[in-house]
């Protein structure tokens, strides 16, 4: 292993969390010399040579200036639908400058830019001020990932419905966060890609019908399409307690979809990967197959 893998420790924010666990997993088995940001454990720990775990808030400046010490790379992964998305962007280039980070990797999403999706729109600010910064940054914009379809699992195996809150019409762009995480572990310690912003998604974009026609034919037997009504979706939500601002970003991005698809383009992830991403097809047939 070179002098620089070596040296360099990677700080890797929402480290426990859907995407953390992906990167973790793609980081460690590159070799990399990882910090793990995370919230539940109780306090810093040492692993393994290789592994430290620091526990603490994103919220709080004190912790983040913390976790950076002897940090030289930072692998930036906010919280899912995090009201204060901004500011801990904010804090985390602060503090990444005044820690002389050299490379400052945000995980952003598809289409930062549509700001009826206030999650997205938060992301499009982060962006901004990482260009303002200084700081040698990447951006990463992953489209929805295959994974999300595991929350349908229990309800396509057990009652053969596959049910969402917008038409069956609906195309979405999607992509394995295996593959992500991926290219995520080939561009943290490569410097030729400072200063660059990536879309990542699959080829096959297809409509909620079609996802239920491959469920079908993963499962050998008829996986039928529901339309939630939305308010439907809001009531078991509110019921469920998920915080308000969760539901009400949701709700947004479901009538986006609906209105306007979700698509992306598989071009750049070939090319950063060096060969074909995961295919939807392949991906359901790993998780759905019976
Ligand atoms: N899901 C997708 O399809 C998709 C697509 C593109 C981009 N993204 C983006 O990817 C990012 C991560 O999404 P995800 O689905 O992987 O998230 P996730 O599974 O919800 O994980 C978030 C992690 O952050 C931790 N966390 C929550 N609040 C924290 C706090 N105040 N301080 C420290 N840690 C905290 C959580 O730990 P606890 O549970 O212990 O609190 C959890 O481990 C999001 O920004 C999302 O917008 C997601």
């Amino acid at each position: 292993m070179d002098d620089l893998l070596k040296k360099t420790q990677i700080l890797v924010t929402g480290a426990s969390g859907k995407t953390g666990k992906a990167v973790m997993d793609a980081f460690l088995k590159k070799g990399y010399l990882v910090k793990a940001f995370v919230h539940s454990t109780k306090q810093t720990s040492k692993i393994n040579e290789r592994i430290c775990i620091f526990s603490g808030d994103l919220t709080s400046s004190l912790d983040l200036s913390q976790a950076m010490e002897g940090v030289t790379a930072i692998y930036h992964i906010c919280p899912n639908m995090h009201p204060a998305e901004v500011a801990i962007g904010r804090h985390m280039i602060r503090l990444a400058r005044l820690n002389g980070i050299h490379h400052f990797v945000y995980h952003s999403v598809l289409h930062p830019q549509i700001r009826e999706m206030p999650h997205h729109w938060k992301k499009m600010r982060v962006e901004g001020l990482l260009f303002k910064s200084g700081l040698n940054f990447t951006i990463l914009q992953p489209t929805a990932y295959m994974q999300n379809l595991l929350a349908y699992k229990p309800a396509i195996m057990s009652d053969g419905v596959y049910a969402v809150p917008y038409n069956g019409q609906t195309r979405i762009s999607m992509v394995d966060v295996r593959d992500v995480a991926e290219v995520a572990a080939g561009i943290i310690l490569n410097e030729d890609h400072y200063g660059s912003t990536y879309e990542l998604a699959d080829d096959d974009i297809c409509s909620q019908l079609e996802l239920a026609g491959k469920f079908s034919a993963a499962c050998r037997r008829v996986i039928a399409f529901r339309e939630i009504p939305r308010d439907e979706w809001r009531h078991t939500m509110v019921q469920s307690s998920m915080p308000a601002y969760s539901i009400d970003a949701l709700l947004r991005m479901f009538e986006y979809y609906e209105r306007f698809g979700f698509i992306g383009n598989g071009i750049v992830l070939k090319a950063l990967l060096g060969h074909n991403g995961r295919s939807l097809d392949a991906f359901i047939e790993e998780f759905f197959s019976e």
